[in-house]
């Protein structure tokens, strides 16, 4: 890259970790790019999108299922506690949450800055009287909440079956890490309220995550673009087409970006060359049926107290409390 380029602002500074993520995860065989790099401006536009197509029914089902079951949310978790949401939602989400529970006060928890004061700026101007507490951070380790908020019984919200896009090995790390960053022995004991997708017909998951209009595949095949862009990369895109595929075996949709032909192209000047029929894996969203989504939390530290779902079982929604350290058996 030029000097001029970066002083005229033509070109911006790559970031490192999204080099060395695409270098590493192209070289390596499958080749896989983790999916958190999806989400630049064009890939969040995308995305958003996604959560409205007809085909796309877990933000509308979980959407309803946390209206219409906000009354019994509410009596079950009682009033006053701190709600501390993982990945702080742009989402409508929350404020049906908020309204529901009566909070002592809200803390959102995200990677993003610029994203989480943007966020914490609209539900606080939406909840006057609410403390907003967002809190910068990587809720896959375990967080120490600001002093105000560490008194307070707490109510983690983690909705979008986000759950389902890491393994199960990590998933469970994830949900012990929010049981001792929610305090399991704190006044009142932690509470969870989490969104989980269930395994259904397989036509109906690859449809959800292969749309006709397009979208999921703009969303899966910007990830190119954004080499193209922020690392000097030569990808013909259009080589390559969106795939969504059920695995059976793990539960889980997976997206690729399969090669449609054979391939060279170079990314900062380093050459690559994939096969026609070869495929980048780029995202996974695991499915839990009723028993598999209760082990799930079980392993993590969570007791399941209550379990809601739409009437066609698409999409389940959960309250656990955390689990107070015991004795086998
Ligand atoms: N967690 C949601 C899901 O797995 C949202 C999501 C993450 C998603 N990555 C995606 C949706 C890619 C569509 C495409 O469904």
């Amino acid at each position: 890259m030029l000097k001029q380029e970066i002083e005229d602002g033509t070109r911006s500074f790559a970031d490192p970790a999204f080099r060395a993520d695409v270098i590493d995860g192209l070289t390596r065989r499958p080749r896989a790019i983790p999916a958190r790099w999806f989400y630049d401006r064009r890939g969040s536009e995308l995305f958003e999108a996604i959560t409205e197509l007809p085909e796309y029914y877990p933000t509308r089902t979980e959407t309803a299922l946390l209206k219409e079951k906000a009354g019994e949310i509410a009596a079950l978790v009682g009033p006053g506690r701190a709600v501390v949401e993982f990945g702080s939602g742009s989402s409508t989400k929350t404020p049906i949450v908020l309204e529901a529970v009566a909070p002592s006060a809200y803390v959102p928890i995200d990677i993003s800055g610029d994203f989480l004061r943007e966020s914490s700026k609209a539900l606080a101007a939406r909840f006057p009287g609410l403390p907003v507490v967002p809190v910068e951070g990587d809720f896959l380790q375990p967080i120490k909440l600001p002093a105000g908020i560490a008194a307070a019984p707490k109510l983690g919200f983690f909705p979008g079956s986000t759950i389902g896009n890491m393994i199960p090995l990590s998933s469970a790390d994830l949900l012990r890490a929010m049981r001792a960053s929610l305090g399991a022995e704190s006044n009142g004991g932690a509470m969870l309220l989490i969104g989980m997708d269930r395994i259904k017909d397989v036509a109906v998951l690859e449809r959800a995550y292969d749309d006709a209009a397009g979208i999921t595949a703009a969303f899966n095949l910007n990830l190119l673009e954004r080499i193209n862009r922020e690392l000097d990369g030569t990808i013909p895109v259009e080589a390559f087409r969106h795939r969504a595929i059920w695995n059976d075996d793990r539960a889980r949709i997976e997206m690729h970006l399969e090669a449609r032909e054979d391939v060279t192209f170079t990314i900062e000047g380093r050459p690559f060359s994939i096969a026609a029929g070869e495929t980048i894996h780029t995202e996974n969203s695991h499915k839990y049926g009723p028993r598999d989504a209760r082990i799930l939390l079980r392993a993590g530290g969570w007791t399941p107290i209550a379990e809601w779902t739409d009437p066609e079982d698409q999409f389940a929604l959960y309250l656990a409390e955390a689990q107070a350290p015991r004795p086998a058996p």
